[in-house]
């Protein structure tokens, strides 16, 4: 009834989406059953959205059902009305919630006090659907992400090296953190992922050799804009032609977008491999209709 984290999903759990995923994919415009038939679906963003709220639209009707968009400014959440109370008169009137905010504890609380079906669509903490899409490219390009050394160059502690850190965790493959010292994730947080096959590293360099897949994200999350002193730890960080030298012959570059070109990654390095960064785009839609899907099932 949740997808709120890959912490708390497993590599059972992770592979059967991955091959819904796919088989979704496959059969998109023909798809034999309408699981979200005769359902209302909420959207409630209090962050901008390209990607999530533009597959999650779609992907709601695709599989049936119909979906409205609340942006913070529309409801009375974003005038101070608690997540709680929110919570509580949606779950009586609509029959799932996509999410995205700030902290995770508010989507916790929703589905806690909605009962319905919730997915977070970003939080400051994780970042869970784009695992999916980007896992499924991983095997679409790759064939499968075990025995593949997968790297993560920029801010160690945001929500998208938190959700890979998990994945890694659950899935078993080598996964690298290259980020500046105060950009790490914190030792208490090493200490509940317990991952063995989880490094962390200030080297870029060192990180990308003999890497299969650089992923990259922006140097400053959502809510961390203007923060000027944070941005300048990373000039050493940027996904470029001269670090990807080091990796595997055969290796693909990740980006979950959107990109700053010439900051986390360079306009030739982001166009070089813009037909996987944005295959990785599309698979946002056919990832998160196996998560509504399993989640209605
Ligand atoms: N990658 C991603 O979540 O993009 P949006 O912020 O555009 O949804
Ligand atoms: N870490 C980024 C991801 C954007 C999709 C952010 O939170 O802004």
């Amino acid at each position: 009834m949740k997808f709120l984290s890959i912490e708390e999903s497993n590599a059972t759990h992770l592979e059967s989406l991955i091959f819904l995923a796919a088989e979704m994919k496959s059969t998109r415009g023909a798809h034999l059953n309408q699981p979200l038939a005769g359902q209302t679906w909420a959207i409630i963003f209090t962050k901008a959205s390209t990607r999530t709220r533009v597959s999650f639209e779609v992907g709601i009707r695709e599989l049936g059902g119909n979906v409205m968009f609340l942006s913070k400014n529309d409801i009375q959440l974003g005038r101070g009305e608690p997540i709680k109370d929110t919570a509580r008169v949606l779950g009586r009137m609509v029959h799932g919630a996509v999410i995205r905010t700030f902290a995770q504890q508010d989507v916790i609380d929703f589905y806690n006090y909605s009962g319905i079906p919730t997915i977070n669509a970003l939080t400051d903490e994780e970042h869970p659907c784009q695992i999916m899409a980007d896992l499924l490219t991983i095997r679409e390009k790759l064939g499968t992400w075990e025995g593949k050394k997968i790297v993560f160059i920029g801010d160690g502690d945001n929500n998208m090296s938190r959700s890979w850190m998990w994945a890694a965790k659950h899935l078993g493959f080598e996964f690298v953190v290259a980020a500046p010292e105060s950009c790490m994730p914190p030792q208490d947080f090493m200490d509940r992922l317990n991952a063995p096959n989880v490094t962390l590293t200030t080297d870029p360099a060192e990180a990308a050799k003999g890497a299969h897949v650089i992923n990259t994200d922006v140097w400053l999350s959502m809510g961390q804009e203007g923060q000027a002193e944070k941005e300048a730890l990373f000039g050493d960080y940027q996904v470029n032609e001269e670090l990807l030298s080091n990796c595997d012959d055969k290796h693909i570059v990740l980006h979950c977008l959107p990109a700053y070109r010439e900051k986390e990654i360079t306009e030739v390095v982001l166009e070089k491999h813009a037909d996987t960064i944005f295959q990785q785009a599309e698979n946002r839609l056919h990832a998160q209709k196996a998560i509504l899907a399993a989640l209605v099932k």
